[in-house]
């Protein structure tokens, strides 16, 4: 775990220097360094090699401090998700270096400066996750000593917020460990035990649901989901209860399918493996809360909920044409097994909403292959039942560098579920598969305000960000904190 420090003293204490330059009018400049980043910077600009634009990285050595690492800006003035950007191209060029101990220096022409500082310590410590548990040694591409301690050093007043921004991008790093896991590493008891170890270290309530409670209260979409496969499932619900009286309450609902093999309706082999991401959903929940537990808002109750199961194919497996009963008395013919997702939502949504009364529900799934389609892996599909939160989720994750896109609803979708033999079925033809999909959930929320965020593009493969690296992305936990920060 990389330590991060802040200071105003202006002294540098890393043995690498990081300095943020833009590309003026009149040259290169970079006021507010050391005299060593001076004479670097004009080597750097008469040969050519640097030109500080968007992130360029050119790095160079020194007597004192002995490495110094130059990111261009480009020649606007950066807000927040470009200091992100510049954090990303940073780490990436500081893992290929030895540098342990780095001061990052934010330059003075900064107009917000706790908001920058912020942003480029995401962005520093998100581009410089790896996962390397299951490897032996180390990675010969990154020499180590690995990166272990990082300063930033501005204006007096950063550190708040640079704490902040710390708890943010470890909360990220945890919901890319769980999706990392294999199917064999992470199944749906691995969320009862995380979300144990987090409610233990925050106080917050936890009830994990097994089967038998599952089957009690007549959840037919998980228990019919999970008949195939031979890990039992879980219903994990975590809450958080503020100190204000009358707070309104959040419920959060993620998808935690930790292996969709498709089922009995199988999905073809090749690419098969990437399903173990099917969990990414309950995964940034979980990582909200680990958020939610450390930063204690006083204006919001948080309940969340990770409905786990695996997905496969067996003698017990779930058949087309089956009809299950969800959570409340709905009945589903299932056409199309690989549709599991919004049957086991299906059953959270409803028992969250009726036991918990929520203000606002956001559900997070890996929900389409459609959403793809739609918004390639650049947005996440938004969908919902009220126009004032939608904007607001559409604005906290535009704010988080985590873009999503709304798509409509309306009775014309609703019609193309109707089932000839039940209430409603799983699947239509492949038409509009992600509106389906929410369309399908949009019947177990009723009337309460809900915002659903199909994160089946986005989840991984997200978008090419220097802070991004290849796998999942940890999508939807800074949306999920920004958005409860702002109550
Ligand atoms: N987990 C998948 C959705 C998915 C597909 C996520 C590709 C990421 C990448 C989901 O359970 C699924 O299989 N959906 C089907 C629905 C279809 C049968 C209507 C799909 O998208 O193909
Ligand atoms: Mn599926
Ligand atoms: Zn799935």
């Amino acid at each position: 775990m990389i330590a991060v420090s802040t200071t105003s003293s202006g002294k540098i204490s890393g043995e690498t220097l990081l300095c943020f330059i833009r590309a003026g009018e009149g040259g290169l400049e970079a006021p507010g360094c050391p005299p060593a980043v001076d004479k670097c910077l004009r080597q750097a600009g008469e040969s050519g090699d640097f030109k500080a634009r968007k992130g360029q990285v050119y790095v160079a050595y020194a007597p004192e401090p002995r490495r110094i690492v130059l990111v261009g800006l480009g020649p606007d003035e950066p807000v927040g998700e470009d200091w992100r950007l510049a954090g990303g191209s940073a780490a990436a060029a500081l893992l290929k270096t030895g540098a342990v101990k780095v001061t990052a220096l934010l330059p003075p022409f900064v107009a917000e400066p706790a908001v920058a500082a912020a942003a480029l310590s995401e962005g520093l410590l998100l581009g410089c996750y790896r996962f390397t548990k299951y490897q032996g040694g180390p990675d010969p591409e990154e020499p180590a000593p690995a990166l272990a301690a990082l300063e930033v050093s501005g204006p007096r007043g950063i550190g708040p917020a640079v704490r902040r921004a710390v708890v943010v991008a470890r909360a990220v790093a945890g919901a890319r460990d769980m999706a990392n896991e294999p199917g064999n590493g992470w199944t749906p008891e691995e969320f009862a035990r995380r979300a144990r170890e987090l409610a233990a270290e925050h106080g917050l309530r936890l009830k994990v649901l097994d089967l038998k409670a599952m089957r009690r209260l007549g959840m037919g979409g998980l228990v019919g989901v999970n008949q195939g496969s031979a890990q039992p499932p879980r219903l994990v619900i975590l809450e958080y209860r503020a100190a204000a009286q009358k707070a309104p309450t959040l419920l959060l609902v993620g998808k935690g399918l930790t292996f969709d093999s498709g089922g009995i309706s199988l999905k073809p082999g090749s690419g098969m493996e990437e399903m173990k991401y099917d969990m990414c959903g309950g995964a940034a929940v979980l990582a909200a809360m680990e958020v939610v537990g450390q930063e204690k808002p006083r204006g919001v109750n948080v309940v969340a909920m990770v409905p786990a199961t695996e997905n496969l194919p067996g003698p017990a497996a779930l058949k087309p044409g089956d009809i299950i009963k969800q959570y409340g008395g709905k009945t589903v013919e299932v056409i199309n097994t690989d549709a599991e997702g919004r049957l086991i939502m299906a059953d959270a949504l409803a028992y969250g909403v009726e036991k918990f009364r929520p203000d606002l529900v956001v559900d997070l799934a890996t929900l389409t292959g459609a959403v793809i389609i739609a918004l390639g892996h650049h947005r996440a599909g938004l969908l919902g039942n009220d126009d004032q939160w939608c904007d607001r989720v559409l604005a906290a994750g535009a704010r988080a560098g985590e873009p999503s896109w709304r798509l409509p609803l309306g009775p014309e979708y609703r019609k193309q579920l109707k089932s000839r033999v039940a209430d409603l079925k799983n699947v239509d033809k492949r038409d509009a598969g992600t509106i389906l999909a929410a369309a399908f959930l949009q019947e177990f929320v009723g009337d309460t305000p809900w915002v659903h965020l199909d994160i089946a593009g986005t989840a991984w493969n997200f978008t090419e960000k220097s802070y991004v690296p290849k796998g999942p992305s940890g999508f939807g936990v800074r949306t999920l904190v920004e958005l409860i920060r702002s109550f």
